[in-house]
């Protein structure tokens, strides 16, 4: 029967209406992931940095994927991208809700010598690459928050979850995963409890609209080779592009850091990236972790 088989695409998150006298329609048109068209928009030195593509229609999380897979031997380059996440992880313990088809859930395997050089900036450098991305893509007004939130307008489009298994001093892997948002059905975005945005909204308020391939090409594109060659760069060649989107430096902020509250005002991140804010006494702080609000 038709519309039992309507009720589960629409269990999967897929906004389905009926037509009067006509039958049912898609809300939105429907663009799956697809291994040729990703690779159709990712050039080189990406390209040759890609060791294997996996995608699939459900999944738990793609970290996740990647992390049981390790001990297997899973070489750096490897790429998971998902239609859907039942388990999809934010940071701090939260989920990231990943409804079908609708949005980009991506993660990169990629293996460090020397678990230094995989350092907190890592996770800077990669929000540069998203940004560079977007910006190539048409969008403006894009902000990072740190460590890794990526914003437009100040709401949040886009995270980044970094995950390091191995020596801190020596060997180790570290996976890359990200989610954007592309078209967030408000049905699913009622469950997300940060002021959030999609690439659709954007795309009415002017930019152009982007397929789901093209965007998962573009991150690839930008994303692979500055985590490829970060263990000799380190964070240097992306601090003044971090800096030029901080888009928290000199507000009035709360940092909630282990069972702490920190209110002070954001003095942007040191050149190691860490964040630097000036508490209520006037004395200046660093931080290499913690999660920051903005002050009501
Ligand atoms: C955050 O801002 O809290 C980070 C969100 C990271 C979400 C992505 S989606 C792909 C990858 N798989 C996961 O389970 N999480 C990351």
């Amino acid at each position: 029967m038709v519309w039992k088989q309507i009720a589960k695409l629409r269990d999967f998150g897929i906004e389905i209406e009926s037509v009067k006298g006509k039958g049912y329609r898609l809300i939105q048109p429907l663009e799956l992931f697809d291994r040729t068209s990703i690779f159709k928009a990712v050039a080189n030195p990406a390209k040759g940095l890609i060791s294997d593509l996996k995608i699939y229609d459900q999944i738990d999380s793609t970290n996740t994927y990647l992390l049981n897979r390790l001990a297997a031997g899973l070489s750096s380059g490897q790429v998971c991208i998902a239609e859907s996440q039942t388990k999809g992880r934010g940071r701090l313990g939260r989920d990231w809700v990943s409804p079908f088809g609708c949005n980009l859930y991506l993660s990169l395997l990629w293996r460090f010598q020397n678990g230094a050089g995989a350092s907190s900036g890592l996770s800077l450098a990669a929000g540069v690459a998203v940004v560079r991305a977007l910006e190539n893509l048409g969008i403006s007004q894009l902000g990072l928050k740190w460590p890794n939130d990526i914003l437009w307008q100040q709401r949040k489009l886009g995270g980044l979850l970094i995950e390091i298994s191995g020596d801190s001093l020596g060997p180790c892997a570290v996976i890359v995963g990200l989610g954007i948002n592309l078209y967030m059905p408000l049905q699913h975005g009622k469950e997300i409890t940060q002021d959030w945005v999609d690439l659709a909204e954007i795309a009415g308020a002017g930019s152009a609209k982007i397929g789901r391939n093209c965007l998962a090409g573009a991150i690839l594109n930008k994303l692979l080779p500055i985590i490829a060659s970060y263990e000799s760069t380190g964070l240097t060649p992306y601090l003044q592009d971090w800096r030029k989107h901080d888009c928290i430096d000199g507000q009035t902020v709360s940092l909630c850091h282990g069972n702490r509250d920190i209110e002070g005002i954001m003095r942007g991140i040191t050149d190691d990236g860490l964040l630097l804010i000036d508490d209520k006494q006037g004395q200046r702080l660093r931080f290499a972790s913690g999660e920051v609000s903005f002050h009501q």
